[in-house]
């Protein structure tokens, strides 16, 4: 049996660092221990898997090998019947159950409301000088996973739960993730009194809302999840559904936003990739229809690239249940690993100079899932991939066909922790104009 992998010392700076500026801290560590290390956090020592071997070894082990990381501190922030902190039998149940509504038919039928809620949000934007991309494309992803959740639309409501969503994530700050300690209410002061207080609003909200879906069940997802049934005949406590709704939403919608954001900033940050782009959504003719977006290659590699390149959930820790074999280390039980994305996907043998947008690298070659992996992969690979890619192409092909953009900060973004995900600093700034189609082509 080998010792752990080496790696840096110190739990408090390792933690700081990892809070702080994640994605040189990553790349620094494996500069120095190699593409598999060590290292001490507050929320358990975790050992960092940054290879396309080393991801396939945990991603292919038997489910039982591991249960999720740091679970004390994520349960006070998303439920201790989240999706994300469940495990074995019940783990696998409730993704059966939430995985559907996700995928195939069911996701296709958004495509209409995801273009005309882009199309809305876009026109909005466009009335102010200036803009953030992160914004608009967050209020977009909030009001399709919010349909998406309970159905219909209903502006009033909608918008109540958009607001208490952004509040409940805004208020879940980094440090309140990685440094549990923080997690006390202090007399109803503090980051954690705030975010509990969020929290319980969002909770009186979903309340209601259970009850009416409970009185008169649609086809949505609270529908699904108020009639389902255990094993046994029982049904999920409203606590659960509460919690696996507030997972979809948050674990839903940050994420494709900043996705987006980061899409649109690489893409007028690179005047080829955006003219061939275009030229491809453009021969749909004007207002394009949705699905076709979709189906479009290069559209398509562009949003891999985005994702690629930063990805927004750098690494996908597990816990060890019983000792697990990874390479040459064996970890104990108890240990974390993650597999990490970012390493892998700035790995130069899988794609050169990895530090460029270079959306072509995915029309010239397929990576295997231990290659590529922004979703994350194995037993636990996100739930919402195949929506949020749909999503993306949608929304980013609605914004092309109909609107310039100007990027109001000339520097490229670095990417800033939020808490779980990494976005661009200052969310993208940008000022937009309706396109001169004629115009352009006759620059062109
Ligand atoms: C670009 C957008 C998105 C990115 C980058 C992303 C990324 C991820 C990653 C990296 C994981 C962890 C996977 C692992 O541990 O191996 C995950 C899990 C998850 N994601 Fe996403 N996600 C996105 C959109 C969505 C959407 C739209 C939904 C809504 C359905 C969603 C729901 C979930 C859920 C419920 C899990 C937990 C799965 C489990 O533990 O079994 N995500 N996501």
């Amino acid at each position: 049996m080998s010792r752990l992998p080496r790696g840096p010392q110190g739990r408090l700076l390792t933690t700081y660092k990892f809070l702080t500026r994640p994605t040189e801290f990553l790349f620094r560590c494996a500069a120095t221990y190699g593409d598999v290390f060590n290292v001490p956090m507050y929320n358990g020592d975790i050992v960092i898997a940054g290879s396309p071997a080393s991801v396939q070894d945990v991603m292919t082990a038997p489910p039982d090998t591991f249960v999720p990381y740091a679970t004390k501190a994520i349960a006070p922030l998303l439920g201790q019947h989240s999706l994300l902190l469940l495990s074995g039998e019940r783990h696998k149940r409730e993704r059966k159950l939430l995985t559907p509504p996700f995928h195939g038919d069911r996701m296709r039928a958004y495509a209409a409301a995801m273009a005309d809620v882009a199309a809305r949000r876009f026109a909005e934007a466009a009335r102010v000088d200036r803009a953030v991309a992160q914004e608009i494309t967050q209020a977009i992803s909030l009001d399709v996973i919010i349909r998406a959740v309970f159905g219909v639309e209903e502006p009033p409501r909608t918008s109540a739960f958009a607001r208490a969503v952004v509040a409940m994530t805004d208020a879940l700050s980094p440090a309140l993730t990685f440094l549990p300690f923080l997690q006390r209410e202090l007399g109803g002061l503090g980051p954690y009194a705030r975010f509990r207080r969020r929290v319980d609003h969002l909770e009186a909200l979903f309340r209601e809302q259970i009850e009416r879906a409970r009185a008169a069940p649609g086809d949505d997802i609270l529908s699904l999840l108020v009639s389902a049934r255990y094993d046994d005949g029982s049904s999920m406590s409203d606590q659960a559904i509460f919690d696996e709704l507030r997972t979809l939403l948050f674990a839903g919608h940050e994420t494709t936003a900043l996705a987006l954001a980061w899409a649109l900033d690489h893409t007028h940050r690179h005047p080829a990739v955006l003219a061939r782009l275009r030229d491809e959504i453009d021969a749909l003719g004007p207002e394009p229809d949705p699905e076709r977006l979709a189906a479009l290659p290069y559209l398509d590699a562009v949003c891999k690239e985005a994702l690629r390149l930063h990805p927004i959930v750098t690494e996908v820790p597990r816990m060890a249940a019983r000792p697990f074999r990874l390479g040459e280390h064996t970890l104990p039980p108890g240990r974390g690993v993650a597999p990490c994305i970012l390493l892998v996907h700035h790995d130069p043998e899988l794609y050169p100079e990895p530090s460029r947008f270079r959306p072509e690298r995915f029309l010239s070659r397929k990576h295997s899932p231990f290659e590529y992996l922004p979703f994350g992969g194995g037993n636990r690979r996100c739930i919402g991939a195949a929506f949020a890619m749909f999503e993306m192409k949608i929304v980013l092909g609605v914004a092309l066909s109909a609107w310039e953009f100007r990027l109001l900060d000339e520097r490229p973004p670095r990417p800033v922790r939020r808490n779980l995900t990494l976005g661009p600093a200052g969310g993208v700034p940008v000022a937009l104009r309706a396109r001169g189609r004629g115009a352009l082509r006759a620059a062109a």
